[in-house]
């Protein structure tokens, strides 16, 4: 028992000393790749990443900029996750063909359905232009000034990049500006939807058991890209043709152990990793508490509406899914940042830094950064938070307001003359088209009423009654006109006149507020990055997420979030049936998956031990943007798909602590067994190349 102990603790302490960290594919060569190596890959930095050779990073694609996808055959099929194909299975869903409910298969290439807007996207090379973005970058200049230089020297070196006609450039900052690179990238937009299990296996525990361990859910769904004859981005076209890869990942049947090495390559969206303890301060003790109680105060009423409708429930079930998805995280973030002391370990690093400061004798350049960095953030919550409220309400979960913001803006873009307003009449029709396609006006009212009283005590539900943004025919004779005949009818609009006000009130007043107080804390933040790694530079450091590709690697991992509980780091189809509900809207299972399992019918899908796999757990540090990222194994072969985190470790996104910090994915076995076993897609299963690398 002790001697179990010790050994746990010693391969916890390994852990920790090399797992953690977002890093950028063509900078593995080093560190990195050593890191690796001692943690079982087999794989060299050229293997995953490579602009002469085909390497892994060919086979990894930004999935509608917001998720990651993956190829996993010669013919461009892409793997992700369901809840990241949702809108698409959605759009495709009627009452009628209720692809969320049933599940949808595509028998062949003629069957695989457009997507309209959905691109992905692969990185073909990284270039550091660091130096030639900063150039005649001055300490005397004022952070406009800086960024009027950097814009400036950003757009000459992108048209100075040598590229293919059909590729595309950008430039991001990394280390909060202290570093820049260049990405040519490939978009692709005629991506058809292949395959998705019912939501009762897509989605199974809902939010009930999102973001939780232990998690059973099939969270995948599968795509094509196509491109033309000369394997080129094309528009959709019937004539389009299935995407030739320079790499796709071949997918291992082996499966995993604790102690697996895995590495997860992807997009992940936004971190927070060096922010000074006053911040972490901030958000969790004043944005997030805001942020929650609204959140939670929508989803009352959605949630009582769905439960009543089935109707209600199609149409709100994506937006139910994006609200309660922060919601959730926020909680548990908050829970994990007081559980991991992250405020108290953030100071202890300042000290450290405030010491070493002293020591290399360098006070007068940062002897002042940190209390500065305080003093701001005390003036800065209130904006902060009032900012926030408005964006929770005019964008993101009331949609009146939202569409009345949306007005607004192309109310100011008439400003620019008759062809402007034009073209943001355009976007707006078809916006407010989508809005109202998928809504029901007493389930918008009752948000309404819900949130309105966190921004004002001015509520008005009579509006509801008397605009014409609760019905599409009504709303588009609003729109039709010269911009000076819109615009007068817009301010006839009840909804329209009493949004309007406030959202003049954001525009003069808490965004420049915001803005000004925010810009001078990021120049801090800069300079605080910058010195941070000039005087303590024996730290690890890695990028903040910035949605650009990166590598995170670590092992399969259990862990133990609370005294005296351990968690296994495999789940098993025994679980599915476990918290099966029968009609149960959450934890109900298809009769063919319940079929199965009696029959213990997995094919060559199942574990040695004789069970079906479902999801496992890694030490991998991700975040939003990493869902559907391939989980890869010491080869190179596809073993998970990624798609969620640990409740108690939501916090690594401020603070990565590898004790309790786990990503979550579904193991690819499962997802093969699906899609052969149960749904009977055996094309599918035909196209990949399945393989044992164990054997
Ligand atoms: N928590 C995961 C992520 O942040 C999964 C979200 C989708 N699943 C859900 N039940 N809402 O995206
Ligand atoms: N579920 C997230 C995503 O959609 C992943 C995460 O936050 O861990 O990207």
């Amino acid at each position: 028992m002790k001697l179990f102990k010790i050994l746990v603790l010693f391969i916890t302490l390994q852990v920790s000393a090399q797992q953690g960290g977002m890093w950028i594919p063509s900078l593995l060569k080093g560190m990195n790749e050593n890191d690796m190596q001692a943690l079982g890959s087999k794989l060299t930095a050229k293997d995953i990443y490579d602009v002469n050779h085909s390497s892994l990073k060919d086979a990894i694609a930004h999935f509608n900029g917001g998720c990651t996808s993956e190829v996993i055959s010669k013919q461009g099929l892409i793997l992700t996750n369901h809840h990241c194909g949702y809108g698409q299975i959605q759009s495709h869903s009627s009452l009628e063909h209720d692809y969320l409910k049933e599940g949808f298969w595509a028998k062949s290439l003629a069957d695989e359905l457009p997507n309209e807007g959905l691109y992905v996207e692969f990185i073909v090379r990284i270039e550091d232009v660091t130096d030639r973005v900063l150039e005649g970058v001055t300490a005397d200049m004022t952070e406009k000034e800086k960024q009027a230089k950097t814009d400036g020297n950003s757009n000459r070196i992108q048209a100075a990049t040598k590229k293919e006609a059909w590729q595309d450039t950008k430039i991001k900052s990394f280390f909060k500006g202290n570093q820049y690179f260049l990405f040519v990238t490939e978009r692709f937009t005629d991506v058809r939807l292949v395959g998705a299990p019912p939501t009762s296996i897509g989605k199974f525990g809902s939010d009930t058991d999102n973001w939780v361990w232990p998690r059973h859910t099939g969270d995948f769904s599968i795509f094509r890209i196509y491109a033309d004859k000369n394997n080129r981005p094309a528009a959709y076209s019937k004539d389009n043709v299935p995407y030739k890869p320079k790499h796709f990942l071949p997918v291992s049947l082996d499966g995993i152990s604790e102690g697996d090495f895995t590495l997860v390559f992807g997009f992940p969206g936004t971190t927070q990793e060096y922010l000074p303890a006053v911040a972490i301060k901030e958000i969790t003790e004043e944005l997030n508490p805001s942020n929650i109680a609204i959140r939670e105060a929508a989803l009352k009423v959605i949630d009582a509406n769905m439960k009543a409708s089935d109707e209600i429930r199609i149409q709100y079930a994506s937006k139910q899914a994006r609200i309660a998805n922060a919601w959730k995280k926020w909680i548990g973030e908050n829970l994990g940042i007081k559980k991991s002391n992250a405020i108290a370990k953030r100071q202890a690093l300042e000290a450290e830094f405030t010491e070493a400061v002293k020591q290399k004798k360098l006070e007068n350049q940062y002897g002042n950064l940190l209390s500065e960095l305080e003093a701001r953030y005390d003036e800065f919550g209130a904006i902060d938070v009032k900012r926030s409220n408005f964006v929770e309400i005019f964008v993101r979960t009331n949609e009146l307001m939202q569409m009345m913001f949306r007005l607004s803006q192309m109310e100011a873009a008439a400003a620019k003359g008759e062809d402007t307003f034009n073209k943001a009449r355009t976007a707006v029709q078809s916006r407010i088209k989508g809005t109202l396609k998928d809504f029901n006006t007493e389930v918008d009212r009752g948000i309404y009423e819900a949130i309105m009283p966190f921004y004002t005590t001015n509520i008005d539900p009579s509006i509801y009654d008397k605009t014409a943004f609760t019905n599409v025919d009504n709303a588009m004779k609003v729109l039709e006109g010269s911009s000076a005949e819109v615009i007068e009818k817009l301010h006839q609009d009840a909804a329209y006149a009493y949004a309007k006000p406030f959202i003049d009130d954001f525009y003069t007043n808490v965004e420049p507020e915001f803005q000004e107080k925010n810009t001078a804390i990021n120049a801090l933040e800069t300079q605080y990055m910058k010195a941070l790694m000039e005087v303590l530079p024996n730290e690890r450091y890695y990028p903040d997420a910035n949605s650009t590709l990166r590598v995170t690697y670590g092992q399969v991992r259990g862990y133990g979030p609370r005294d005296a509980v351990y968690y296994e780091p495999v789940t098993y189809l025994d679980g599915v049936m476990e918290k099966y509900v029968p009609g149960d809207y959450e934890f109900d299972v298809p009769q063919k998956l319940q079929e199965l399992y009696a029959a213990k019918d997995y094919g060559r899908y199942a574990d040695a031990n004789g069970k079906l796999p479902v999801c496992f757990l890694g030490t991998n540090h991700t975040t939003g943007g990493n869902s559907g990222s391939p989980a890869i194994d010491a080869h190179g072969n596809l073993i998970g798909l990624n798609f969620d985190r640990v409740w108690e470790g939501t916090m690594s996104d401020m603070n990565y602590d590898p004790e309790i910090c786990r990503n979550i994915m579904v193991d690819v076995r499962y997802v093969l067994f699906i899609i052969d076993k149960y749904a009977g897609a055996e094309r599918l299963i035909k196209e990949m190349k399945l393989v044992h690398p164990k054997k």
